[in-house]
Order: structure tokens, then C-alpha cells, then sequence
């Protein structure tokens, strides 16, 4: 006669090896078992506390108190992570910390910030957790996305990036109930959740063409970011961290600024990329930053794929030198922001500005800023 589930059950807890304990976790979580979850994960703490790993035991109680807050989300119908996962794309991160050129907060910040996560047990044995809620603020093209990445390449975490088109309902409610299955599915393992374009949700709550909704959604999403454990490293990204509720500022233990890069660091970014191509170009780094002007890392980067393009196209017939001038030409001609958004760039030479500024008067200088003349 077969035995009967539970005894099945039973019998296998006491003497199953860790990895058929790892796979019943797997399966508990996959059909949606909290009973089976459970004696899991506390047949895995007791073999954990059998051969002193009390560090392990105790993180896993603490996961199991976590799992008990969201036990909803485990007797669904429908399994919560395929869910949650709706709303996020997993990606495997491959940007690494060295491929980048960072200034010094951002480099040192992120270097403490692995190494707390990577040591988190020595912190946790002193009363402390690892930060895991960061703000990366600055115009566009300057890294943070690419920073967010190589912080979970650095901790080999997968990288989570929060689809909005997936998360945002039309119907009252649903944003917050697929918020609430996406933090239900993050929580379930070491991650880095990415916010991209924070501001588009996470936007000062007076604004006064928002509904009683979108208050409602922020206030919860703030909530479910206070509420992840510190394995779940949350990383926010906006261009317009002015536009940010102060609230939201308040949430996050570590806020780094990625600024327009300076003419040496543009150089220092496009030395490493001349020195990766077959021929090297005459004109040093530093000259070509100069001639390039204020741009971003993205722009500088696309500005070097150009000329590679033309080099390769040219088959050995346009050397690296001429691919360079052809492409500052087009490039100084090409459309800028400013031009688009119908503003006149401040084409005044500088000698000029030097003379105006040493003739004009402070009013005249109000009135020409106001007017916006050059
Ligand atoms: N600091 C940097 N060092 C090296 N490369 C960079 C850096 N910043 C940006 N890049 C290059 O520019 C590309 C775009 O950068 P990224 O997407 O990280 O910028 P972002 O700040 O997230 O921009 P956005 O605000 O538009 O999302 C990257 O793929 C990378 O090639
Ligand atoms: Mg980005």
C-alpha cells in the first residue's frame, strides 16, 4: 500500500539531503505550498543550526517571518511569481565597474556599497544591515543605468528593471496589486530591483494635476521599499531628481550624483576607446575632448562608433585620421537639444562676454537674463 502524502512528508524532512530540501523549496514556491514551504525552510535551519552555521539560521527565520507577511501572495490560485514577474525584465548584468569612467562619490560609493553586501554577515553580526536603497540622479547618458548594472555584476545578483508599461493599470486598485506582486516576487531572492525614470512615479505628490490615485500608488510603493529586506538592493535613476517627493528623497540611505561630465574625464573616456581600435588615431584624447565639447559619456560613445563605422566602410582606403575630421565636421552640424526645444544657443565668443560683462550694468544684466538675449 502507497504511504500517504504527509507521511511521504514526514519521513522525508528528517532525513532528506540539502538538495532535495533545496528542490522542495523550489516546488513549495512554484505551486504555491505555505505548508510545505515551511517545514522546508525550517528543516533547512535546523540542519544549519546542527552544524553551527547560526549566521545562515538566523537569516533564514528571517526570511520565513517574511514569507508569513505576504502569505497571500502563496495561496493564490495562480503562483505570485509569475505574477510579479510580469512587471520586471531580468536581465543578467554584464556592464562591469572598470568598463566605466566614474568621478569620485560615485566610484568610492560604489565600492563601499558592494563590499557591504558582500560582507553583510560581519555587519549583521555587529546590529547593522548593508544599505540597499540608492538614488542615482543626473542628465541623461552619464551612467546610472549602467552603474546599477555593474553593482549587481559586481555582487553577481540578477538585475531586475521595473517595466512601468507592465505595472501602471487604468483601473483603480490595479497598480497597487501589481506593485504588491512584483515586491511579493523580488523579495524572494538576493536581487538589484532597478527604477528607471523614478520621477515618472515617484513625483512630488502636490502636484496638483495628480489624482487621489497616483497619491495612493506612491505612498504604497514608498511603503513596499521600506519593507525589502536588505538583500533586495533597490536602485532608483532620474534626470529630474528636483521633481522627486521629499518623501521619496527621505527613503534613500545613499544618493549619487552623476553630473555632465568634465572635458579631462570625456578624455579620459574616449582614450580607452582609441586605444581599443586596430589603428590609433594621431590626435590625442585630450585635444578630440576638446574639439567635441560638452557632451555625455553616451554621445562621446556614439561619436567613436561613427568613426569606426566610416573607418571599416572606407576598407582600408580611409585611414582613422580622416574617419575623425569627417565626423567632427558632421558633428558640429548635427541638431543639439537646445535647437530642437526652439532655444538659441549662447553663441557668443568669449572674449565678447568678457567685454559685456565689464561694461554692463546690473539692471541691464537682469533685463538682457529675463529677456533671454545673449
Ligand atoms: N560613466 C560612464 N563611463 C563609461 N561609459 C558610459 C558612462 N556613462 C554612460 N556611458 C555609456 O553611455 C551609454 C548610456 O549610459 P546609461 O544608459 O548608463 O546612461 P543613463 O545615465 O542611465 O541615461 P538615461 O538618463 O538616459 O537613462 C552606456 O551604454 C555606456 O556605453
Ligand atoms: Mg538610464
Amino acid at each position: 500500500m502507497p504511504l500517504r502524502r504527509t507521511h511521504v512528508r514526514e519521513y522525508s524532512y528528517t532525513t532528506m539531503a540539502k538538495s532535495d530540501l533545496i528542490l522542495s523549496l523550489v516546488r513549495a514556491g512554484a505551486v504555491g505550498d505555505k505548508t510545505m514551504l515551511r517545514s522546508t525552510v525550517e528543516a533547512l535551519m535546523a540542519d544549519e543550526r546542527a552544524k553551527s552555521h547560526h549566521i545562515l539560521a538566523d537569516r533564514l527565520q528571517r526570511a520565513l517571518q517574511s514569507v508569513s507577511v505576504t502569505s497571500s501572495s502563496l495561496t493564490n490560485t495562480q503562483p505570485a511569481q509569475a505574477n510579479g514577474r510580469d512587471t520586471i525584465l531580468e536581465q543578467t548584468p554584464r556592464i562591469r565597474f572598470n568598463d566605466l569612467v566614474l568621478t569620485l562619490p560615485a566610484s568610492k560609493e560604489g565600492k563601499q556599497l558592494v563590499e557591504e553586501h558582500m560582507r553583510a554577515d560581519v555587519l549583521r553580526a555587529h546590529g547593522y544591515e548593508p544599505r540597499h536603497r540608492v538614488l542615482l540622479s543626473g542628465p541623461p547618458g552619464n551612467g546610472k543605468t549602467s552603474y546599477a548594472e555593474a553593482i549587481a555584476e559586481a555582487l553577481a545578483l540578477p538585475f531586475f528593471v521595473v517595466r512601468y508599461d507592465a505595472l501602471i493599470g487604468s483601473y483603480l486598485g490595479e497598480t497597487n496589486t501589481r506593485l504588491r506582486k512584483l515586491f511579493d516576487y523580488v523579495r524572494t531572492q538576493p536581487c538589484v530591483l532597478f527604477f528607471d525614470e523614478f520621477d515618472s512615479i515617484g513625483k512630488e505628490r502636490g502636484d496638483t494635476h495628480e489624482t487621489g490615485e497616483i497619491k495612493r500608488v506612491v505612498s504604497f510603493l514608498l511603503m513596499q521599499i521600506d519593507q525589502l529586506p536588505s538583500y533586495v538592493l533597490t536602485i532608483a535613476a532620474t534626470n529630474h531628481a528636483e521633481l522627486l517627493d521629499r518623501a521619496v528623497w527621505r527613503r534613500f540611505q545613499l544618493r549619487i550624483a552623476f553630473p555632465e561630465p568634465k572635458p579631462h574625464e570625456i578624455a579620459v573616456f574616449l582614450e580607452k576607446i582609441l586605444m581599443s581600435w586596430p589603428e590609433h588615431p594621431r590626435i590625442a584624447a585630450k585635444s578630440l575632448a576638446a574639439r567635441l565639447g560638452a557632451m555625455s559619456y553616451a554621445e562621446a560613445g556614439d561619436f567613436c562608433q561613427n568613426v569606426r563605422r566610416r573607418h571599416i566602410l572606407g576598407l582600408g582606403e580611409i585611414g582613422i585620421d580622416s574617419a575623425i575630421s569627417v565626423e567632427l565636421d558632421l558633428w558640429a552640424a548635427r541638431v543639439k537639444p537646445e535647437a530642437m526645444n526652439g532655444k538659441r544657443p549662447d553663441k557668443t565668443t568669449a572674449p565678447a562676454k568678457r567685454r559685456r560683462a565689464a561694461t554692463e550694468s546690473e539692471g541691464e544684466r537682469r533685463i538682457r537674463k529675463k529677456t533671454g538675449t545673449i
